[in-house]
């Protein structure tokens, strides 16, 4: 997947309607395939992927702790053409080039797991696409933290946490609810381990 998730932050203007640049999301209009930024050259050789067995290992020893939580979040039936909404620093524009996605007809909003997340579970248009703290500590308050963007995989500073009470859920949740972090579990190579 290429750098096809992008927002623009804008000055509010004086009418609250004027609105100069606008995201451009192609991959929710169909293209370009899956298949072509993993294709070989459209991969940058500068940058080492020796992290990603390590990682994915990670996330399946994650499956040993089990979300008492279950359930999906709230997904609108299309995204329009053109969204603009409201952020505390102005408005926040997606605009596709094509027509409108609907939502049921389009794998990133498929739930393709186990525990009620899709991409759309981190990647929404009011946030410019991506994970913003406020949003975060809205969901957990609305759903008193049963939303699925609230998983131990990796949701929790630490899978093994205490979530039994929604105050120690709260805590568990920190990281995500005050500054917006999903933990990755990434090896630490040899040189790294040998200078602890
Ligand atoms: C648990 C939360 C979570 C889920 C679920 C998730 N992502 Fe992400 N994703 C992130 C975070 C955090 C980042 C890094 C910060 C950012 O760019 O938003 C990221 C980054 C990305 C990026 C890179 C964006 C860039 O600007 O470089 C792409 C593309 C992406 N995700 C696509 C997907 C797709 C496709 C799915 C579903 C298969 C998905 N994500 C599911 C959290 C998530």
């Amino acid at each position: 997947m290429n750098k096809a998730v992008r927002a623009a932050y804008l000055r509010p203007s004086p009418l609250g309607i004027s609105v100069s640049g606008f995201a451009v999301i192609c991959f929710l209009s169909g293209s370009p395939p899956p298949e072509f930024a993993q294709s070989v050259g459209n991969i940058d050789s500068t940058k080492s992927r020796d992290w990603v067995p390590g990682a994915i290992d990670h996330a399946q020893n994650m499956r040993l702790f089990k979300d008492a939580d279950q359930g999906s979040q709230a997904t609108p039936n299309i995204i329009p053409k053109l969204e603009v909404d409201c952020d505390a620093s102005g408005n926040v524009a997606t605009f596709q080039p094509g027509v409108a996605t609907v939502t049921a007809h389009n794998a990133f909003f498929k739930n393709m797991g186990t525990n009620g997340r899709t991409c759309f579970t981190c990647h929404q248009p009011q946030d410019g696409w991506t994970i913003s703290a406020a949003s975060a500590r809205a969901r957990f308050d609305a759903s008193g933290g049963k939303d699925p963007l609230f998983r131990l995989v990796d949701g929790a500073s630490c899978p093994s946490a205490d979530v039994s009470t929604p105050e120690a859920k709260r805590q568990a949740y920190s990281l995500l609810i005050d500054k917006g972090l999903i933990r990755i579990g990434i090896t630490a190579g040899a040189a790294v381990l040998n200078t602890l």
